[in-house]
């Protein structure tokens, strides 16, 4: 393939979160939709028709097809190290829903997978791409909060009870996980993104009111390597659920983004950022967020996307790496060993490669 050659990009899983990455593609400078695989072949049957491409009914079949270049894993966050783990060794790129497994063990297989065939690996944390979190992201590189004393993330969320029993896997331990693993690993990463590694966490968690094998509702203290402290709340049982909050003070400001978008920032100098139509406007409308089981907008996938196509075509890493979702997923796991231990656990003693 040539450094300009468009690239065949397929998704794997037709499920809800697929068709959003056939819709992102779409609008994709140098790759373009070649196929579509779900092992429900109705729903590979449906979204390939919606686009006029290739349907298949397993993996194999899509790897063996040559006009595939990089494959968009949007299967059970259980089966994406495995999967991951053979569209590597087919040669093609590889870019994982969230999060990047279940299991440290096989994010690791993925990780070394890739590496060894020199495929890009991205795991999709499409909220970094949100223009509240770009703009606190550079604030915080400046220096703009003065030292950073302490950071609150909050996912005050709702799923039915229909929502978990709509499939097999859902807030299952070997193929989901709970509110943690699944919705509040987004803030888990940008915690990590905003505020670097993490040293230690002390964590909370319960099946507080759904039939499910995991926690709906999660409460994680956290400790940065740099002395920061942190605090996330996380549950899919808060009925009728709020646009999710992240929040960053320092002896400078103060900074509070609500879906991405930045809802308030005071600093010594002025009592508010100037909320220009750039950093609200283009996150999601906290309308559109409210009921806690966001109206996914393509937007932000579509930029991630777009940076994993960038990244393979200048031969750079992409945004959000194989490495970067191993770090939210390690802290998970550590969260889930609190819980049961009712002790901190200390996170970083091995770190990963990739
Ligand atoms: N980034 C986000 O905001 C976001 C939002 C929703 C879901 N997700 C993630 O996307 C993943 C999928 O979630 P979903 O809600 O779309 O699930 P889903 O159950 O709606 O869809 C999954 C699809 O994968 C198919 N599938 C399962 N195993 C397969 C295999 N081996 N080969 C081919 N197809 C297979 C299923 O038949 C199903 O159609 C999860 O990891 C979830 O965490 C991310």
């Amino acid at each position: 393939m040539s450094a300009t050659a468009e690239l065949g990009a397929a998704v794997l899983g037709c499920g809800s979160i697929g068709p959003l990455h056939a819709e992102a593609l779409a609008g994709v400078e140098g790759a373009h939709l070649v196929a579509v695989a779900d092992t429900r072949p109705e729903r590979a049957h449906s979204l390939a028709g919606r686009y006029g491409v290739t349907a298949c009914s397993n993996v194999d079949e899509l790897l063996a097809l040559p006009e595939v270049d990089l494959v968009c894993v949007c299967t059970p966050s259980g089966t994406h190290g495995e999967l991951g783990n053979q569209v590597a060794r087919a040669g093609k790129h590889v870019v994982l829903e969230k999060p990047v497994d279940v299991s440290l063990e096989a994010a690791d297989g993925v990780i070394a997978a890739c590496a060894a065939e020199g495929v890009v690996l991205s795991v999709i944390s499409q909220h970094r791409f949100d223009a509240g979190v770009i703009a606190l992201k550079e604030a915080l590189r400046r220096g703009d909060l003065g030292p950073v004393v302490l950071a609150e993330a909050r996912a005050w969320w709702y799923r039915a009870q229909s929502y978990y029993d709509s499939d097999i896997w859902r807030g299952t331990a070997a193929l989901d996980g709970g509110a943690l693993m699944n919705q509040g690993v987004h803030l888990v990463d940008l915690l990590i993104h905003l505020l670097g590694p993490v040293s230690s966490v002390y964590a909370r968690g319960k099946t507080a009111a759904h039939k499910m094998e995991c926690e709906d509702l999660a409460l994680v203290s956290i400790e940065f390597e740099s002395g920061v402290l942190g605090n996330l709340c996380v549950t899919t049982a808060s009925y009728p659920g709020a646009p999710e909050t992240l929040a960053v003070t320092g002896s400078s400001a103060t900074v509070v983004l609500e879906a991405g978008s930045v809802l308030s920032w005071q600093t010594d100098e002025s009592s508010s950022y100037d909320l220009d139509p750039g950093p609200r406007g283009a996150g999601p409308s906290a309308a559109s967020a409210a009921a806690g089981s966001r109206n996914l907008a393509v937007t932000a996938h579509r930029a991630q996307l777009q940076d994993v196509v960038d990244a393979i075509r200048e031969g750079r890493p992409p945004t959000v790496t194989g490495a970067d979702g191993r770090k939210a997923l390690e802290l998970v796991r550590a969260a889930y060993d609190s819980f049961c231990s009712g002790q901190p656990v200390r996170i970083g003693l091995e770190k990963a490669a990739g």
